[in-house]
């Protein structure tokens, strides 16, 4: 699976040791920076990377800044994207099963490291439940356009 990965300059570190992490696991990373602590726009970055999943490129998202709210905001401006900022496992879980949720973000600045992993496999191990799930989901792209 080809996942879209970015951070701003908060979420750096955090991108460099999930890349790593996802890489170990055998997925395929497509990085949309930041390429290093410089402080840089998290919209940029944030854009380019779910433009990757909603144009199909990659499969999934993980975006990160230093609460998960920023790029969080962005990633859900582009049509086909469900973005969804978690804190803990059991919202990666529900963020999948109820609202199919294509891009994941959390916030470097509020979550561990090794939380942020244990996140990171609730999200891409959790199938969308479906069933009266998809027409609510139906719903929100409605409003605005797929
Ligand atoms: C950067 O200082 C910070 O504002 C950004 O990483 C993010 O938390 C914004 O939502």
């Amino acid at each position: 699976m080809k996942i879209s990965l970015a951070s701003d300059h908060a979420g750096f570190e955090y991108k460099e040791q999930i890349s790593s992490y996802l890489t170990l696991m055998g997925y395929e990373v497509v990085d949309f920076g930041a390429f290093s602590l410089a402080s840089t726009d998290y919209p940029d970055h944030a854009f380019a990377a779910a433009k990757a999943v909603a144009d199909g490129n990659c499969e999934k998202g993980i975006i990160i800044c230093g609460t998960g709210i920023g790029v969080s905001i962005t990633a859900n401006k582009v049509t086909g994207i469900r973005s969804a900022n978690c804190s803990t496992v059991e919202m990666a879980v529900l963020c999948r099963q109820h609202n199919d949720a294509n891009i994941l973000n959390f916030g470097s600045r509020l979550i561990t490291i090794e939380l942020a992993k244990q996140i990171t496999d609730a999200f891409l191990n959790t199938e969308f439940d479906g069933g009266r799930h998809s027409g609510r989901i139906d719903k929100i792209h409605s409003l605005t356009g797929r």
